[in-house]
């Protein structure tokens, strides 16, 4: 794709998000906050199918994980052990004419501006972690950090996890959060924010069997990228990443990478992290962080497999691979193919005409006791039928339920698919049962 299309699709996409109340800009009516995103109603609930998947694939499908919520300020300790003090870090320079900031590893040419032309500044580098002072003591001693990943609240609570569950190895900890990181150059919509939501898995492994269990997560990925969240499997890969690209902590790194509207990019990733963290946790904090491990009768520190993700990626890919524009009866439809079980709104509910009292409190009695059984309904009585279908095809709403005056004689409405527009009449009564089973469905569709 050419640039300006490029450009024009993330325009697009950016458009529609604001205009329908999936994401806004955060802080927009003071200019906006660089870098921080606020959902809006729709995107609230797609947000939330995203976790809800993901939580239901990487815990509660299986039998080996433990749930987690650690607070996001934990002891300045914690971030000495794990490497980010000392390390975490992005090569940064400034525009001497424009100030504005660039990370050198992602500019083409390291002496001129690409905003500005402007002369750029060597080279340094630039702390990542967001810093903050607890308490009433504004001094060294009091400074916090925002956790920039949420892993090391899984790592400094691995002892209180076997202590409480004794678990057996090989066993993870899950945990979804809020993650902070002062980006240098916050760009391409969610893609890089300078706060998001993670989901992580620290999987704790016999250390001479993390080959195995890092390629059936690598699986795990996959199948939740491609199965659970329907991504097109052209559009996504997974490429090993180079050593002297990869964290310090891991010794080897899958990046699931996207085809986003602007080039094909980090997703999320897959780390082999070693003993590093844990040791380094039992050296810094003097608490033992060993196993027993009942079945070799040996004592050890487990290696560590972490699948990462960032939520607000998942977000941009899913618009991204769901946006399209298609000509239907004279006009351009744009549709949201969302899969129907991630869709914000799983059905609309429609009298097809609204100044007929009669449609519209049988329309209320269907849309009430349907929501009762599935949350996510919507009521839409403005404009005519055909512009409320085009409203719902822009959010991704698979089904849209019209009643009509046959409703009034034989009990049945009339349902529209968003994605064929075919449609088909259902029994008022069998209505919640014929949308649950499309949605289960909707696993496996597309
Ligand atoms: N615990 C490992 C870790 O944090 P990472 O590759 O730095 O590894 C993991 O981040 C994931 O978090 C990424 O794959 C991406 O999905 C997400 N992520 C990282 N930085 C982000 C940012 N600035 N904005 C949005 N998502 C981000």
């Amino acid at each position: 794709m050419k640039r300006a299309e490029e450009q024009n699709r993330t325009e697009k996409i950016v458009a529609l998000a604001k205009r329908r109340g999936f994401v806004f800009q955060g802080s927009e009516i003071y200019g906006g906050l660089s870098g921080t995103w606020d959902y809006g109603p729709l995107g609230v609930l797609l947000k939330r199918n995203i976790m809800q998947s993901w939580w239901k694939r990487f815990v509660e499908m299986r039998d080996d994980m433990y749930g987690l919520d650690a607070a996001i300020m934990m002891n300045p300790r914690v971030w000495e052990a794990s490497g980010h003090v000392e390390g975490f870090a992005d090569p940064l320079v400034e525009c001497k004419k424009c100030r504005m900031g660039f990370r050198a590893d992602e500019l083409e040419n390291n002496t001129r501006c690409p905003e500005c032309e402007g002369q750029l500044s060597i080279k340094r580098q630039f702390h990542v972690m967001f810093r903050t002072h607890i308490g009433a003591s504004a001094d060294e001693t009091a400074a916090v950090y925002l956790r920039p990943e949420t892993a090391q609240g899984i790592f400094v609570n691995f002892k209180n996890i076997i202590d409480a569950f004794h678990p057996k190895l090989p066993f993870g900890i899950a945990q979804m959060g809020k993650a902070f990181r002062n980006e240098i150059s916050p760009r391409d919509f969610l893609f890089r924010s300078r706060e998001f939501e993670q989901m992580e898995v620290e999987y704790f492994v016999r250390p001479e069997e993390w080959e195995r269990h890092f390629d059936e997560w690598r699986k795990t990925i996959w199948d939740w990228l491609t199965k659970d969240l329907g991504l097109k499997k052209n559009h996504v890969d997974d490429p090993d990443v180079p050593e002297a690209d990869r964290a310090h902590y891991s010794k080897r790194t899958i990046d699931f990478a996207f085809d986003y509207p602007f080039g094909r990019k980090e997703l999320c990733g897959l780390a082999y992290r070693t003993d590093y963290d844990l040791s380094r946790h039992a050296q810094y904090s003097g608490a033992d962080l060993s196993y027993y491990d009942e079945e070799s009768g040996k004592r050890f520190v487990p290696h560590v497999i972490e699948p990462s993700l960032g939520v607000e990626r998942v977000v941009f890919a899913l618009l991204a691979d769901a946006y399209a524009e298609e000509e239907a009866e004279e006009e351009t439809r744009t549709v949201l193919r969302l899969r129907p079980l991630l869709a914000p709104v799983k059905a609309a509910v429609f009298p097809l005409l609204k100044n007929k009292p009669e449609l519209v409190a049988r329309a209320r009695t269907i849309y009430a006791k349907l929501k009762m059984q599935i949350p996510d309904i919507m009521w839409d009585d403005n404009g005519n039928i055909g512009k409320r279908y085009r409203r719902q095809d822009e959010i991704g709403t698979p089904f849209c339920v019209t009643v009509d005056f046959d409703t009034l004689k034989d009990h049945t409405v009339t349902v529209r698919d968003r994605d064929t527009m075919q449609q088909e009449r259902i029994e008022e009564n069998a209505l919640a049962g014929w949308i649950s089973s499309q949605l289960s469905l909707g696993l496996d569709r597309g």
